[in-house]
């Protein structure tokens, strides 16, 4: 089916200069960009987007990583567009991740992991309208 899927591309990311390599592969997979835009995350924004991690013990560091630095925000659309991104990204925790994906090629800590992608269809609608209530 056709999905949207919201990709963050995270401070560390975007602090090194990455943001055009990591949307190229994204391109380059099949997927087409229907919104993006740059900005700074405020607490309120990550909060409501993390929400799900609310209980965990690195909510904390999530919130605080997230609202660190300005970020590029996009949302994907394409056929099985989550799944899709998420092969482009790589695991969760860089080590695990493979080479060829953007956390294995570019990332070693889990919490500086460059890229976040939503993990459902349920997900992607629901982050693409934190980021783009305007959609
Ligand atoms: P992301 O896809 O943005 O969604 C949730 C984020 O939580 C995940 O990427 C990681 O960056 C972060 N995360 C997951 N586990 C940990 C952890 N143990 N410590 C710090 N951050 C984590």
């Amino acid at each position: 089916a056709i999905e949207k899927t919201l990709i963050l591309v995270k401070p560390d990311a975007f602090a090194r200069g990455l943001t055009g390599e990591i949307i190229a592969r994204f391109e380059r997979k099949g997927l087409k960009i229907v919104a993006a835009k740059h900005l700074t995350v405020t607490e309120d924004l990550a909060k409501q987007h993390y929400a799900e991690h609310a209980e965990r013990p690195f909510f904390g560091e999530l919130v605080s990583f997230i609202t660190s630095g300005p970020i590029v925000a996009l949302v994907l659309e394409g056929e099985s567009a989550i799944k899709a991104a998420r092969q482009v990204i790589g695991a969760t925790n860089p080590l695990e991740a493979t080479t060829g994906s953007i956390r294995g090629d570019f990332a070693i800590e889990i919490g500086t992991n460059m890229v976040h992608g939503s993990d459902s269809p349920e997900s992607g609608i629901r982050e693409a309208g934190i980021f783009f209530p305007e959609l």
